[in-house]
């Protein structure tokens, strides 16, 4: 199965091929609204790190209503330095412009192997493929770098420890939002060990994007995940039963809760849907970062949310299974979540 990247560039295309068809027109099918309708709600990071007490307190009342009305928030002030957040992107650009017989000891591998690099989801299976390449690399607690590009293995390094630490002083801020000790997430997920994936996908542009679909809507299993795009938009976040069209928004990640912040708040920060939507002008290339709880946590929802009216809503999973379910094709379509339910 080769990569839609090579189908691109093997001829001029100016229709799909069958097996990309996901719908007969998605334009007809769903709402989509911009953000100029709905706007993604905005952190300042920088008020969580060094703001007084008084802008403390009012950045986490900010993050726990942004996670409880979206699940999805943009990070500004975040620290990171543009050159890096460049200099990523254009690794991960550089990638996917290797030669395919370089790209494949890395092709055709198992969904928990550290190096996997591929197109669609898990194209032996699927019967409808999706126009997106990917590649997946495990960055902690054990670090993990494809050797081509030279420069991959020390930028990822680099990008990899400071989204940890951007998302691990968030997971602070949302334990606080829920009533809990800062450190709750930290502790009882064992994040000195926690599983961080970094995933880069390349959407080439499409002939007929109202056909096909970039990455179908999902959920993320982790805790959070932190996502940069060029500066091509295409994710697309469900809310209030509409599909809100995201701006790329220089500057700043966007970044959303998983499965296991669902769990761990017992139901109360959802793990919310989200697609990729591809267009016909111009390459987008993405890079999500999940960081998850260590794989050897079980994890249960905090029993301080936990009460006669609020029973707890999920049953404790270790993350290594949970993973493995999520990725096993075991699903038939339903959602992991409903699977520990
Ligand atoms: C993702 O859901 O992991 C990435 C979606 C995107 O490309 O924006
Ligand atoms: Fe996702």
């Amino acid at each position: 199965m080769s990569c839609v990247k090579e189908l691109c560039d093997s001829r001029t295309l100016t229709s799909i091929p069958s097996n990309y068809v996901f719908s007969t027109n998605l334009n007809d099918q769903d709402v989509v609204v911009t953000e100029a309708e709905e706007v993604i709600p905005a952190i300042d990071f920088s008020l969580l790190t060094c703001g007084t007490p008084e802008q403390r307190t009012k950045i986490v009342r900010d993050l726990g209503k942004a996670c409880l009305e979206w699940g999805f928030f943009v990070v500004i002030n975040h620290g990171m330095p543009e050159s890096l957040r460049k200099a990523m992107l254009e690794v991960c650009q550089d990638f996917f412009h290797l030669a395919e017989e370089e790209k494949r000891e890395y092709m055709g591998k198992q969904v928990l192997d550290p190096i996997r690099c591929g197109t669609s989801f898990n194209a032996t299976v699927e019967k409808i493929f999706f126009w997106r390449d990917f590649l997946k690399v495990f960055v902690h607690p054990r670090f993990h770098s494809p050797q081509k590009p030279p420069a991959f293995s020390e930028i990822s390094w680099e990008y990899c420890k400071r989204t940890r630490e951007v998302a691990r002083l968030l997971l602070r801020g949302i334990s606080e939002s829920l009533g809990l000790e800062d450190c709750y997430i930290d502790k009882a997920l064992q994040l000195d060990s926690s599983l961080q994936i970094l995933t880069a996908n390349f959407y080439p542009p499409c002939p007929q994007p109202e056909l096909a679909m970039g990455m179908p809507p999902h959920s993320d299993h982790g805790l959070l995940t932190i996502l940069l795009q060029n500066d091509i938009s295409g994710l697309q976040v469900q809310h209030k039963g509409r599909w809100v069209h995201v701006n790329a928004l220089p500057n700043s990640f966007l970044v959303n809760t998983g499965d296991h912040i669902e769990i761990l708040s017992n139901g109360k920060y959802k793990s919310v849907l989200h697609r990729a939507v591809v267009n016909k002008e111009a390459t987008r290339i993405s890079l999500a970062v999940v960081l998850g709880p260590s794989m050897e946590a079980t994890v249960t929802p905090a029993p301080e949310l936990e009460d006669s009216h609020n029973p707890p809503k999920f049953r404790g999973m270790k993350y290594k299974e949970y993973l493995e379910l999520q990725q096993s094709n075991q699903l038939n379509g339903k959602s992991c979540l409903d699977r520990v339910r």
